[in-house]
């Protein structure tokens, strides 16, 4: 095991009807902005919880952080945090618009333009800011990193922040997702468990394990959602693994790939494809091209998520990767970029961007754009 240091400071407030301990958990004097997205929140009554729980509070409101959250829109929300004086935010929504708060509450406190801070992919300093989140998927309520896009050239680039101070938790507020997004979300959640986990054998029994927990436990709720989405059990479930899939948790001490999430990304920028949706046309191609450096993990996965003990080494890492694309088929995802109409100028266009940034991702950091080619290639 690599050395490592842990802290995670955010608090998490989880259950049935937690909003409304809003008020005690924002500080008294704290002078508020409230960060929403498109409206959804409008519809399904989260806004009129928070609204209730911070009645006689003053504050004030950003509406309009769009999936795939752009600067261009943030900029706006830092002007009118700046103007205001704001020294606190509490997002509700889904992870666009908490990453879209993080930028937000870094950018209150910077001088230039927002963008910088992303390029540089750290802030140097923030406001503290909280979530109530309604789409479990990003661990963004519990980890220090956001997602932002810039609309004007087609990019989307990770930074890393300050950690939320609080996320509330309340599964009733994801009965009303639509299935897309909730497909999207499981995706989401078993490929961050994969980024953190399909590496090398032998680093730790205890990150090995856990993370092959939440892979089964994924695995077992995606059909009873699918189902039933307002069973408050199974969605509380699916809530609590995407708030371990990438909460630190499983990382401790050991390598970490993502060049599956880095490909995803580029689909995303040029394609707008809802995030985890790349993932599951990635993925596959990632387990495939890499199967030789990833042997040892792919067989533990194949034996201790699928139960795949028998027949040739080969033929059981086969069957695992396809049991994956499976599985993200049963979610109703594509996992060929034909289906999501995406051709092969596409892929020469993101081995480019690979190439002029000197990329080389992946646990071994020999995922280069040739090899991200290859991957791509694999999966039209
Ligand atoms: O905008 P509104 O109207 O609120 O609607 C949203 C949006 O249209 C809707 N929605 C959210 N909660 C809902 C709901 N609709 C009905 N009921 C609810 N309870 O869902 C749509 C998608 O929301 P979005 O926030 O974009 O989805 P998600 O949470 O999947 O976030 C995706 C973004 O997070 C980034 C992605 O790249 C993408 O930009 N990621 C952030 C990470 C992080 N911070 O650690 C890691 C991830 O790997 C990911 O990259
Ligand atoms: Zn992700």
């Amino acid at each position: 095991m690599k050395n490592f240091i842990f802290q995670n400071p955010t608090k998490l407030v989880f259950g049935k009807g937690q909003i409304a301990k809003l008020a005690q958990l924002i500080p008294a004097d704290a002078r508020l902005m409230i960060t929403f997205g498109g409206g959804s929140v409008r519809k399904n009554g989260v806004y009129d919880q928070v609204k209730k729980a911070l009645e006689g509070r003053v504050y004030t409101e950003f509406w309009g952080i769009e999936p795939n959250p752009t600067v261009e829109t943030l900029s706006k929300a830092i002007t009118q945090g700046k103007a205001e004086g704001v020294n606190f935010i509490l997002a509700v929504g889904g992870g666009s618009v908490l990453d879209g708060t993080k930028l937000i509450a870094a950018g209150i406190l910077y001088e230039g333009d927002a963008w910088d801070i992303v390029k540089r992919s750290t802030a140097e300093r923030s406001i503290p800011y909280a979530s109530v989140m309604t789409l479990p998927a990003t661990g963004s309520e519990m980890n220090s990193g956001a997602v932002i896009s810039r609309a004007e050239t087609h990019e989307k680039y990770a930074f890393y922040t300050r950690y939320p101070e609080f996320s509330v938790l309340d599964p009733e507020t994801t009965f009303s997702l639509p299935p897309e997004q909730i497909a999207a979300g499981l995706a989401d959640v078993y490929v961050h468990v994969m980024e953190q986990y399909l590496t090398t054998t032998g680093q730790s029994r205890v990150m090995d394990r856990w993370a092959e927990g939440l892979l089964l436990t994924v695995l077992e709720i995606a059909p009873l959602i699918r189902k039933n989405q307002h069973d408050y059990d199974v969605m509380a479930d699916f809530m609590l693994s995407a708030t371990l899939a990438l909460n630190d948790f499983i990382r401790m001490g050991v390598t970490q790939d993502w060049a599956t999430h880095m490909i995803g990304h580029e689909l995303t920028a040029l394609h707008g494809i809802t995030h985890g949706a790349s993932l599951a046309i990635v993925l596959p191609g990632t387990m495939s091209v890499l199967r030789e450096q990833k042997h040892g993990k792919l067989l533990q996965y194949a034996s201790r998520v699928f139960g795949l003990n028998t027949g040739g080494e080969d033929e059981r890492i086969e069957e695992a990767i396809k049991r994956t694309e499976e599985f993200f088929r049963s979610l109703g995802l594509a996992t060929r970029l034909s289906e999501a109409g995406i051709g092969e100028e596409t892929i020469e266009e993101i081995v480019e961007r690979f190439n002029a940034r000197g990329a080389r991702l992946g646990e071994a950091g020999n995922v280069t754009g040739d090899v991200v080619r290859e991957i791509l290639k694999s999966r039209k």
